[in-house]
């Protein structure tokens, strides 16, 4: 494999992201790993990752510089250059000057010769984030690049194959950066460009084997594209061992249930079990207005709800030879759910996804994770491989606390009446418009403390405003507000404030992310 090395932060998972997307398998290891840890693996390359830290802070992570004398074609992206640089001999300065955001730099005469940097314009946009900078290569290294503020920006020791860059090419913003990371894999590393999603099917399916045995599991399925693509690995991995449950929250959109019970059982042929639980979910959910404590409410009664199911259906199968208990869930959990949680390394806690960070602390379940190291795209194509039916593996997002989390302030069955009808008749403009593939998915929420004034028929209303919240986005990590047409808006609007009483105004959400969440809470 690729070693990616996480320095913390966000990055690692997205440098793997793009290493396989040049069809190079890569796995993730922490910085503390030593170097013959490291040859153990017979890595064909090491990337090392960028972090939160300076070279200098006390609390630096450290690294075991004997990796750099492996002989394996080593590639360090921002702090991880820096920590090339200084192992090697070079010098990293606190110029005091930070770079964040869009930077140009300039290649040197020499880019046009190095394995990362030829055929590449000379004049380039690239993604910085970094106050230190590397003030002087190491000994036998050729500066391929610079800033206005950076004078080492890049740089290369051919005959050791040991790279750098200051920037990050794993972002898009960076215009050539995936070319800088395929030019490093392929030419630098001579790797070959042959793995694929199928890939990732056979791992997980050996992985999810040797977990489970002979055990049986049950898969929490919420009708959305993560839960389906999880549940058929692992109907793949162990078949008929394998019972699928759908809960009824009470927060589900219009349709939803029916949708979940025809679409994905026709589909699959997996076993269904579907609870109703509208009522414990509702019960529990009853003036709360803290979105965190929402989310950990319904991450709890979520898995309350897997155990009495588990239970049950142990116990209804008594009489045959199925073990005493059901100690393995499967859940969907993508990599974005993982980071916001703030289950990365050293990462911040954004909002705690129902299945990461809202799980209950006494939870007995074993999880069965497939998707945890993917983004949103990568298992779209993993499910299309899986024969999942494109309805499914093309659905927009829907988080799993569902309505929930969109009616800002508390829940109650009248509230998401409301908001029920308001988000059916935006997604029915959305698709009638052929805008479904184009945004990411549109929120519809419901500011449910707030009214306002208006006026109707000849009478004064006083009202709730519904928000549309329509982005576009890659993987969720970050979006931007769509350009919906305004004849499409307009029709939403009209027929919102026309067919759901209670609601008055439609406001249009014109945030990226960031600042903004694509959820309100
Ligand atoms: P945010 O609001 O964090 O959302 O920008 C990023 C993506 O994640 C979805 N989302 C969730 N999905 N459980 C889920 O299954 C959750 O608790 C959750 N919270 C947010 C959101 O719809 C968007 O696609």
């Amino acid at each position: 494999p690729v070693l990616v090395v996480d320095f913390g932060a966000q990055y690692a998972q997205l440098i793997a992201r793009r290493v396989r997307e040049a069809n190079v398998y890569s796995e993730i290891v922490p910085h503390t790993i030593s170097a013959a840890e490291v040859a153990a693996k017979q890595p064909l390359a090491i990337v090392l990752s960028g972090g939160p830290s300076s070279v200098y802070a006390e609390d630096a992570p450290n690294f075991d510089s004997e990796i750099f004398s492996l002989g394996v074609p080593t590639f360090g992206i921002c702090y991880g250059f820096q920590t090339m640089a200084v192992a090697l001999g070079g010098e990293v300065a606190r110029t005091g000057k930070r770079e964040y955001g869009s930077t140009h730099v300039v290649l040197s005469d020499q880019a046009s010769s190095s394995s990362i940097l030829a055929e590449q314009p000379g004049n380039q946009i690239v993604w910085m984030s970094h106050g230190d900078s590397v003030a002087k290569a190491p000994e036998g290294f050729q500066v391929l690049a610079s800033t206005d503020d950076t004078p080492v920006a890049a740089f290369a020791n051919e005959e050791r194959k040991l790279y750098g860059v200051q920037w990050h090419p794993e972002v898009l913003h960076s215009e050539h950066g995936q070319e800088v990371l395929a030019a490093f894999l392929h030419r630098a590393a001579g790797i070959p460009n042959d793995w694929n999603p199928g890939s990732i099917i056979e791992e997980q399916v050996a992985r999810i084997r040797e977990q489970i045995g002979g055990d049986e599991v049950i898969c929490g399925l919420s009708g959305g594209v993560d839960s389906a693509v999880a549940a058929a690995l692992v109907q793949r991995a162990v078949g008929e061992q394998l019972t699928c449950v759908f809960v009824d929250h009470g927060l589900l959109r219009k349709d939803e249930r029916r949708q979940v019970e025809e679409d994905f059982v026709a589909a699959t042929g997996v076993r269904l079990v579907t609870v109703d639980a509208r009522e414990q979910f509702l019960g529990h959910l009853e003036g709360v207005t803290d979105p965190e404590e929402k989310r950990k409410i319904i991450g709890r009664e979520f898995i309350r709800v897997f155990e009495s199911t588990a239970a049950r259906l142990v116990e209804e199968s008594r009489t045959d030879d199925i073990p005493g208990e059901i100690k393995f869930l499967v859940q969907g959990t993508l990599y974005p759910d993982v980071v916001e949680s703030g289950g990365g390394t050293g990462t911040a806690n954004i909002k705690s996804h129902h299945n990461v960070g809202g799980l209950p602390e006494d939870m007995k379940f074993e999880l069965v994770e497939p998707l945890r190291a993917l983004f949103k795209d990568e298992v779209r194509a993993v499910g299309r491989e899986l024969g999942v039916p494109e309805v499914i593996v093309s659905r927009q997002p829907f988080p799993g606390p569902g309505l929930g989390i969109r009616i800002i302030g508390a829940v109650n069955e009248e509230r998401l009446a409301i908001l029920r009808e308001a988000d059916a008749i935006a997604r029915e403009e959305l698709t009638a418009a052929g805008l479904d593939s184009e945004i990411w998915q549109c929120p519809v929420v419901l500011l449910a403390d707030v009214r306002s004034v208006g006026v109707q028929g000849d009478g004064r209303t006083y009202g709730h405003p519904i928000v549309l919240r329509p982005v576009s986005s890659e993987d969720a990590m970050t979006a931007d507000w769509s350009r919906i047409p305004y004849d499409v808006l307009a029709k939403i609007s009209n027929r919102i404030t026309n067919e759901v009483e209670e609601v008055n105004r439609v406001v249009l959400d014109v945030t990226s992310k960031p600042p903004g969440t694509i959820e309100w809470e």
